[in-house]
């Protein structure tokens, strides 16, 4: 049967993945599997970079109400509603932008499918900085696009970054330039100069820039949001994207949303987009969800102060685990490694002791490079993880 597969599936089918988790794994399996296997109570999803302490109490308010089992019968005998109207508004409120710039899908996943579907040729070039979200470089390659990468130095986006994409940037021409911000899985913020400096640069020779801010509350303060979204008046080859799933804490909603100015992009995404991404049970939790910023703030301030009792931990002389390399991060998720022992076996080690974490070691960029990430957890279980971390022997 393979041969009535199109070339570009085929293609597919042929490169390697580098997914943490591949498609197909059973995950509830795998976590009963080491349950069983090392006597284990729990074990601890530090792989996942949602926000672990829940999704909003507005949510949880109208979960525990007598009408809600009315309302989600009354909902599963019916299409969902599609033209998202009030979230259009909630958002447009929230980036100051017009309710009409958004498209919606299921997850920013779906969206980024759509992009690639909707803006790429056979044969057109992509520029991914990396490592990155590796979504972006399956789906170009799916779309038969030739990828280059730009490798940060030292994992870290500097100003070299931007000169050195810029440099790229007018010596060939690139249809598309995929962004990560705050970079996933780095968790590094970049400066909004920077992705207008690209943009300004991006307009002119003809790239689209694709700004994934999946992890983007984490950088947003209490009374203003830092979104590349500031930028789109002026660029109208600017994308932005946001999802529900991170901080939000609803990722199997599957609620994701990109917004540009440009009426021809928005088309050409909602081309691709199906009829009816979500239900509307999804598309009410996350209408609830975009209301509570008080709830998105408190999340961001229990987040660092989380990491700051987490790095005074690591940094102290007898912490013990000098033999680990941590990476700052401005979001909930942090990469490690360890000097001697590789990232498969660092990752097995840490998954028989209850932690299973996200084995980057194949991420292009840094393969082989002995990355994992973690997602921080609540102090005790940041601090069960380190103590899991200091029975580390090779
Ligand atoms: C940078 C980035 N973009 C997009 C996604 C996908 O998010 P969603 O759950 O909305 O599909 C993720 C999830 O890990 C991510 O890290």
């Amino acid at each position: 049967m393979e041969e009535s597969l199109s070339r570009l599936t085929r293609l597919a089918f042929a490169r390697e993945s580098n997914d943490y988790l591949h498609k197909d794994v059973d995950e509830l399996s795998l976590v009963e599997d080491l349950k069983k296997k090392y006597g284990l109570k729990r074990v601890h999803r530090l792989d996942v970079g949602k926000n672990i302490d829940g999704f909003s109490p507005l949510i949880q308010d109208v979960l525990e109400t007598p009408e809600l089992l009315g309302l989600v019968t009354g909902s599963l005998t019916e299409y969902p509603e599609n033209s998202y109207l009030r979230l259009r508004r909630q958002l447009a409120l929230h980036h100051d932008i017009p309710p009409e710039w958004f498209v919606f899908g299921a997850g920013l996943e779906s969206v980024i499918d759509h992009i690639a579907r909707a803006v790429l040729d056979p044969g057109d070039f992509v520029l991914i900085p990396v490592p990155n979200f590796d979504v972006f470089e399956n789906v170009s390659f799916r779309m038969g696009a030739s990828l280059c990468f730009t490798e940060l130095f030292n994992l870290r986006w500097d100003g070299n970054t931007v000169e050195r994409l810029c440099g790229q940037m007018r010596d060939g021409a690139y249809r598309l330039l995929w962004i990560s911000n705050p970079i996933n899985p780095t968790g590094q913020h970049i400066p909004a100069d920077a992705i207008e400096t690209l943009l300004s640069l991006a307009s002119k020779t003809g790239t689209l820039l694709v700004v994934d801010e999946a992890y983007g509350e984490y950088g947003d303060t209490p009374d203003r949001i830092r979104s590349a979204s500031a930028l789109l008046k002026t660029y109208p080859n600017l994308m932005v994207l946001r999802t529900f799933s991170k901080i939000h804490c609803l990722p199997s909603a599957r609620v994701g949303y990109m917004a540009s100015s440009s009426e021809a992009l928005r088309r050409a995404v909602n081309t691709y987009r199906p009829m009816f991404p979500f239900s509307w049970f999804s598309l009410y939790m996350a209408q609830l969800a975009v209301l509570d910023t008080d709830y998105v703030n408190e999340i961001r301030r229990r987040n660092q102060e989380r990491k700051d009792r987490f790095w005074a931990r690591i940094q102290r002389e007898d912490s013990g685990l000098h033999a680990f390399e941590f990476l700052d991060s401005d979001t909930n998720t942090l990469m490690f490694r360890h000097a001697d022992l590789g990232a498969d076996a660092l990752h097995g080690f840490l998954a028989a002791h209850g932690f299973l974490t996200a084995n980057l070691n194949r991420l292009t960029g840094i393969r082989n490079q002995g990355f994992l990430r973690m997602t921080l957890h609540g102090d005790a279980v940041n601090e069960e993880f380190l103590d899991a971390c200091r029975k580390v022997t090779c």
